[in-house]
């Protein structure tokens, strides 16, 4: 059995953070919201009480019954976890004098506590609180300071229970990891042996018990999330995996036959089907992005829909869902929301398909899904590809799509990527590509007057495309790519070069 951690969600917006770091550490641990009503925290080895946007004191604070917890497991509360041990202990919690927000040096005062066990004296940590405990409650005891914050960790007295008011998981508390390590490794005695490697076989053993002999379906994007799902189903049921990869029309340029050509190398039963008519088709005449988005979805669940009632008897959808779709983040009101979206490719299927979900990546995070990829020996290049949107150039093509405007794109996308990777640049980058816009602008070739077409290029730097900031393209690049794409693609006259973060932009135009 894998040994779990639970991370109690207070609604902090570093909660996700703290599971990322655990899982670097090779401990697999999981988020609940902490009024989840389906948690038994006996299936977990050790506690983390997270942060959260809440004052202990607010009438309408979270709260948690700790009776199966305090004592009974090894516990770490992360700043308002800390806090609300303190305060439903009988200790006090109050407004600091000041919020306290940054850089802090920590002071450790008990240098026995195995919390601190081979962290620096001095040792950098990040505050981000605005309430400060101001007085312990009996039996607690404390083990560090900073120059403001007198009670910056604590521990309980014969207990393996330990608190910070500080964030260990945030990159600028230096020594972070170490400290979460010492939690969960030296004090809790949970094992290190999550890795791909463990993962790629406890997850094929499970797919092969749940799914038997059944059939299951799954729609390939040419994305790395889709096809990593896929090669786990394959190693697990093999053929009983049929996978369609549809042609929207809205593909990079040659990416279907491409990307196809990948698939069937790798030995997976899938089946290309080029919808791009229908999807040009259903497209006539929209100009709004999401009147846009829509009519691709539901395209895309038509033509899905009709390949995947040719395959007789299917029980499963396949799907590449990841944990940051999946996971229920707490809202600022203190109810849990269930922020579970739809998956983007495939989301909300025709009621009578009936088919079960079954998303072998549904608890592993972005990064994980490469690793566990490379762990299957998947093709780095198609590992490494950068994220792109569901509808594809559809929203990349402002205003109406056309087939002529796809053409456009597709060749000035293509040299734009071609040259990112001839200079060594992709893998630099998060996300690029091109957009074309619905203006013509007056240029000048030879002796003509032309009036055409202007595209944008975009490449933004980014972890999870929540924030971005656009990329400092060397000039040299940027140069050698507008000569190109107005040398060599009709119908553009114009480049330029969108240098917008996000916020306030965001990364598509549409
Ligand atoms: P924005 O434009 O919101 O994009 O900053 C953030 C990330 O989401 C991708 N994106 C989409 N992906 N269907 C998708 O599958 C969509 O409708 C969609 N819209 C945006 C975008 O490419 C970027 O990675």
């Amino acid at each position: 059995m894998q040994q779990k951690v639970l991370i109690l969600d207070f609604g902090s917006q570093f909660t996700q953070l703290i599971a990322r770091r655990v899982r670097e550490l090779n401990i697999y641990c999981e988020i609940h919201p902490f009024n989840s009503t389906k948690l038994n925290v006996d299936d977990f080895k050790a506690v983390i009480l997270s942060g959260s946007p809440f004052s202990v004191n607010a009438d309408n604070a979270p709260t948690i019954d700790l009776t199966k917890i305090k004592g009974k497991k090894p516990v770490l509360g992360v700043c308002y976890g800390a806090q609300y041990l303190v305060h439903h202990y009988g200790g006090q919690v109050g407004d600091s004098n000041s919020r306290e927000y940054g850089r802090a040096n920590l002071n450790i005062v008990d240098l026995n506590a195995p919390l601190f066990e081979n962290v620096s004296q001095g040792s950098q940590v990040w505050m981000s609180h605005s309430d400060t405990i101001k007085r312990l409650p009996a039996g607690f005891k404390k083990i560090a300071s900073t120059s403001d914050v007198e009670y910056a960790a604590f521990t309980i007295e014969d207990e393996d229970t330990f608190a910070i008011q500080f964030h260990p998981e945030v990159y600028h508390t230096t020594e972070g990891k170490k400290i979460l390590e010492n939690f969960l490794v030296k004090i809790a005695g949970v094992e290190q042996t999550w890795t791909p490697n463990s993962f790629v076989e406890t997850t094929v053993s499970d797919l092969k018990a749940k799914l038997g002999n059944d059939k299951v379906v799954l729609g390939l994007s040419g994305g790395v999330d889709s096809s990593v799902a896929a090669v786990l189903l394959d190693k697990a049921i093999g053929h009983n995996l049929y996978c369609i990869f549809v042609n929207n029309g809205l593909l990079r340029k040659d990416e279907f036959t491409q990307v196809l050509a990948q698939y069937e190398d790798m030995g997976l039963n899938v089946k290309g089907v080029d919808a791009s008519a229908r999807f040009l088709k259903a497209l006539e005449g929209i100009t709004d992005p999401e009147a846009k988005r829509k009519a691709i979805g539901n395209t895309f669940i038509e033509v899905f829909d009709d390949e995947a009632q040719r395959i007789k008897d299917v029980v499963w959808l396949g799907q590449g869902t990841i944990y940051p779709d999946v996971i229920e983040s707490v809202s600022a009101s203190g109810g849990p929301s269930a922020t579970i979206k739809s998956h983007h490719n495939v989301g909300g299927l025709p009621d009578f398909m009936k088919l079960k979900i079954v998303e072998p990546l549904r608890m592993i995070f972005k990064d994980e899904v490469r690793r566990v990829g490379k762990s299957l020996g998947m093709n780095p290049a198609l590992l490494g590809r950068h994220p792109f949107p569901g509808p594809g150039l559809g929203i990349r093509i402002l205003g109406e799509v056309t087939p002529e405007k796809v053409r456009i794109l597709q060749e000035v996308d293509a040299i734009f990527i071609d040259g990112l990777k001839k200079w060594n640049l992709y893998d630099d980058v998060w996300q690029a590509g091109a957009m074309l816009l619905p203006v013509n602008s007056v240029g000048v070739m030879g002796d003509e007057r032309t009036y055409e077409r202007v595209v944008a290029l975009r490449a933004v730097s980014s972890t999870d495309g929540m924030t971005a900031d656009w990329v400092n393209l060397p000039y040299e690049f940027l140069q050698e790519t507008s000569n190109k794409i107005i040398n060599s693609v009709k119908g553009v006259n114009r480049v330029v070069y969108d240098i917008s973060s996000k916020p306030p932009a965001t990364i598509e135009w549409e």
